[in-house]
């Protein structure tokens, strides 16, 4: 079966996994912490700030039609309502590399990482958040706006909610004990209040009083949708002929016997939650890395599924894809699969999860399900966050000490299936 005219298919990054250098962020100055909550810093990540016109030309030499990078606040806005005239122009010049190589930008404006001043403001829990997210969105898209015909205003506006409930669960113990989070079996074990605390603890040395995007209040859920709302209106203002959408991170929440009250609440906290501010929205990204198995007593571990695992201890478990997008079909929004991808060792293992996602793809486009493009995470090895750069996500390699880009046999396998807009 062949994908509709159209179908964007892509890659990912996020600016400060590969950019490098992102010394304006909050997450930098975490990572430079004394006992910080990561594995190492991000350091000159994958040098993309300055390889980007390779990197992208790559994406294009191997059949891909599309990319999704992310804008870095810290950079574009290093300090309040200071915009920076040589941020703003790189960006234009990595927005023009992708026009001039035929690849359909969708740009993410916030994966993550805050300025670190914005943090320092108090952040993702201030109620001024909202209104400073919108002026910068404002003034990207009054710059660079006829060059970006898909935004993503905030990735994983869902993710704290997630932590949560997987903390609530007791299954932050295992399958995200340090990979959503990482940080670090001591922290996980604590339980979510003695987590937050820890967290905030762990700031407080040079972000005092700062709460970032991992935020689990009732008060940051509605600041995060708040700035959601009105990053959309700004944008359309400046530039109304970009489509604007949020990004979730949805698992696929499967209810055994006697699970499936609990399956329920939790698919209603990671999804049904958003849906009042998902209105007057053009599309939504589908992030989607594995299932989630509620029995009567709960969350089933990953590991006690006896299951082939990932690097990041999820479920090797590609199916899952089909599952969320069945499920959010019924809002009637266009989807894009924002993210969707394996961390493993075995470039085999990638392929395979890439051909199984996608046959799920082609049957719920087959079912007449509106699904508009695939973007793999990652284009290339990255920062993965807490876990520094031991997992591997990517379809390129990096040499880190090189910086040498090597191919990877499943990165020619989505090329050509991008080619033949065809699974086979
Ligand atoms: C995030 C990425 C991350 C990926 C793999 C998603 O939650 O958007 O930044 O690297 O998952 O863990």
């Amino acid at each position: 079966m062949a994908f509709p005219e159209g179908f964007l298919w892509g890659a990912a990054t996020a600016a400060h996994q590969v950019e490098g250098g992102n010394v304006n962020s909050d997450f930098w100055a975490l990572e430079q912490q004394a006992g910080a909550m990561f594995a190492e810093p991000s350091g000159d990540a994958c040098d993309h700030y300055r390889l980007f016109g390779q990197d992208i030309a790559l994406l294009a030499e191997l059949g891909l039609n599309s990319y999704r990078f992310s804008i870095e606040w810290a950079r574009v806005e290093p300090s309040p309502g200071e915009y920076s005239p040589q941020a703003l122009a790189h960006y234009r010049e990595v927005l023009e590399a992708c026009h001039e190589q035929g690849i359909t930008p969708m740009v993410t404006l916030h994966h993550f990482t805050s300025p670190r001043w914005l943090t320092e403001l108090g952040g993702w829990e201030d109620v001024d958040t909202p209104g400073r997210f919108a002026a910068y969105c404002g003034t990207v898209f009054s710059e660079l706006g006829p060059l970006i015909p898909y935004a993503c205003t905030i990735n994983e506006a869902n993710i704290g909610r997630i932590i949560r409930q997987l903390l609530d669960s007791g299954e932050g113990r295992s399958l995200h004990r340090e990979a959503v989070l990482g940080l670090g079996a001591e922290t996980t074990d604590l339980g979510v209040e003695k987590l937050t605390e820890s967290v905030t603890e762990a700031r407080r040395g040079q972000l005092p009083g700062g709460v970032f995007l991992f935020t689990f209040s009732d008060k940051g859920h509605d600041i995060i949708l708040r700035a959601h709302t009105l990053a959309r209106a700004a944008i359309k203002e400046a530039s109304p002929a970009t489509k604007v959408g949020i990004t979730l991170a949805l698992q696929d929440v499967q209810a055994r016997p006697g699970g499936e009250r609990e399956a329920e609440r939790i698919w209603s906290g990671q999804f049904t939650d958003f849906l009042p501010a998902l209105d007057g929205d053009d599309f939504i990204g589908i992030q989607n890395y594995s299932r989630i198995v509620v029995g009567p007593d709960g969350m089933i571990p990953a590991a006690e599924l006896e299951t082939e695992l990932t690097q990041m201890g999820y479920e090797f478990y590609p199916q899952a894809l089909e599952g969320v997008l069945r499920r959010v079909a019924g809002t009637g929004l266009p989807m894009f699969v924002t993210e969707n991808g394996i961390a493993t060792a075995d470039d085999t293992r990638r392929a395979e999860f890439v051909r199984l996602a996608l046959g799920g793809v082609e049957r719920a486009l087959a079912d007449g399900i509106d699904v508009r493009g695939y973007f793999y995470w990652s284009a290339l090895d990255n920062f993965e966050w807490m876990l520094g750069y031991r997992p591997t996500f990517g379809l390129v390699a990096v040499d880190r000490a090189t910086q040498v880009r090597t191919v990877k046999d499943s990165a020619r396998y989505l090329g050509g299936i991008a080619r033949r807009n065809a699974v086979s």
